[in-house]
């Protein structure tokens, strides 16, 4: 069993979900979805690679049970932020390559190789400690390069005397190359720049005799918008998730739904207040549920008097500020709510011959956020449950 996790049968009947012994909130992980988006993100990447991006608990949905649906399938690697990361992902058992995207911070330089995890290096620091780490042996690496992030990567007008650096490292061999793409989405101008910095430094590096097998730059959108830049490997995060660019929605999935109950019901009159401060006020006789999951879970603050709820296949309006483990949602409108009935803040609900949803991006504009902030906000104290697990 994973922690703080419950798996379903294959048949996934959400009505198992709901007889929990504990609290009703859970986050139900489709892994059929998953798979699904992999395999369109797959098809359109060919002959390129896809490198499955699971860090942060891979975007909040539970890196063992992701990781091994997507191992399963055949993916080239995965890639993860942290070292530690990819230490869990070796003790889950992952068999595939393993790419550390953003460098080994830290002194574990040798467990790193030792688990036979990939580092991204960019700076010569790096680059001795791995020697160092290796003995006598050669060290595989990828070389991050910034062509337009400014965050990490070797500057791309300091590459050259980097370079010229490295070759006083012979036991350090460039097996792969890669940038990251600021603005694939949003700045196609930037993203033609950064690709000619990025050819520039291929070739040069070619020129002094490196041969870097592995060449990637793509995520979701560089790979979907940008067909020219899949190299051999894409780092796709967000595709996997369902989380795509305008227009690319209809070809994937949600793999991820946020369900509860309702728990209490009050009956107010016109001006009586709700939830801490006081911040609404009802104007007219109300019914108001309260839900169990809070800012504690991740639904963000910025939610309280903006969100919505689906209750009955309704959207019903969150009412009052969201509090740490709970939120009140005004059910006037909706007939017949009682104690017990599912609400869903995230994804579909069907109740009786109503179907409405509630996508990623429609509570990212409430929040004033991005899909991939309320992914990995939703916290340990949600279960993760895992719906259609095999094929
Ligand atoms: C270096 C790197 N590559 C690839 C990705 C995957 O990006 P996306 O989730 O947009 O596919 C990320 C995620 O932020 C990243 O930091």
């Amino acid at each position: 069993m994973l922690r703080n996790s419950i798996h379903l049968a294959d048949d996934g009947q959400r009505s198992q979900v709901s007889t929990s012994a504990f609290r009703p909130t859970h986050a139900e992980v489709n892994l059929a979805a998953l798979r699904a988006n992999l395999a369109t993100i797959a098809s359109l990447a060919a002959p390129a690679r896809v490198v499955a991006v699971v860090k942060a608990d891979a975007y909040g949905h539970g890196l063992e049970a992701v990781a091994s649906a997507l191992e399963a399938e055949g993916v080239a690697g995965f890639g993860v932020a942290l070292a530690e990361e990819g230490l869990e992902l070796r003790r889950l058992g992952i068999r595939a390559p393993i790419l550390v995207l953003n460098g080994v911070y830290g002194r574990y330089h040798r467990e790193v190789l030792e688990a036979r995890l990939v580092p991204v290096v960019y700076d010569l620091d790096q680059v001795e400690a791995f020697e160092m780490a290796a003995r006598d042996s050669c060290v595989e690496v990828h070389l991050n390069l910034a062509t337009g992030m400014s965050r990490l990567g070797v500057p791309w007008r300091e590459v050259e005397s980097f370079l010229n650096a490295l070759s006083r490292h012979r036991r350090c061999i460039i097996s792969g190359l890669m940038t990251h793409l600021a603005a694939a989405d949003s700045d196609f101008e930037l993203t033609r720049v950064q690709i000619a910095r990025f050819q520039r430094v291929l070739a040069h590096l070619k020129a002094m005799g490196h041969r870097p097998r592995l060449i990637h730059v793509a995520n979701t959108a560089g790979t979907l918008l940008h067909p020219h830049l899949r190299f051999n490997w894409v780092r796709v995060g967000g595709g996997l998730y369902g989380v795509v660019p305008p227009g690319w929605e209809s070809h994937f999935l949600p793999t991820m739904r946020i369900r509860s109950e309702v728990i209490a019901i009050r009956e107010l009159r016109a001006g009586d207040t709700v939830g801490y401060d006081a911040t609404y006020r009802c104007t007219r006789p109300s019914r108001i549920a309260t839900v169990p999951m809070g800012y504690g879970d991740g639904l963000p603050r910025s939610l309280s008097n903006r969100g919505r709820v689906l209750i009955r296949a309704h959207r019903c309006p969150i009412v009052g500020l969201v509090s740490m483990d709970l939120v009140m949602v005004d059910v006037t409108e909706v007939p017949k709510v009682r104690v017990g009935d599912e609400v869903v803040f995230l994804g579909e609900q069907h109740h009786d011959h109503r179907r409405e949803a509630i996508g990623l991006s429609e509570i990212a504009a409430w929040a004033g956020t991005i899909p991939y902030d309320l992914l990995t906000g939703i916290s340990r104290r949600v279960p993760r449950v895992y719906v259609n697990q095999s094929c």
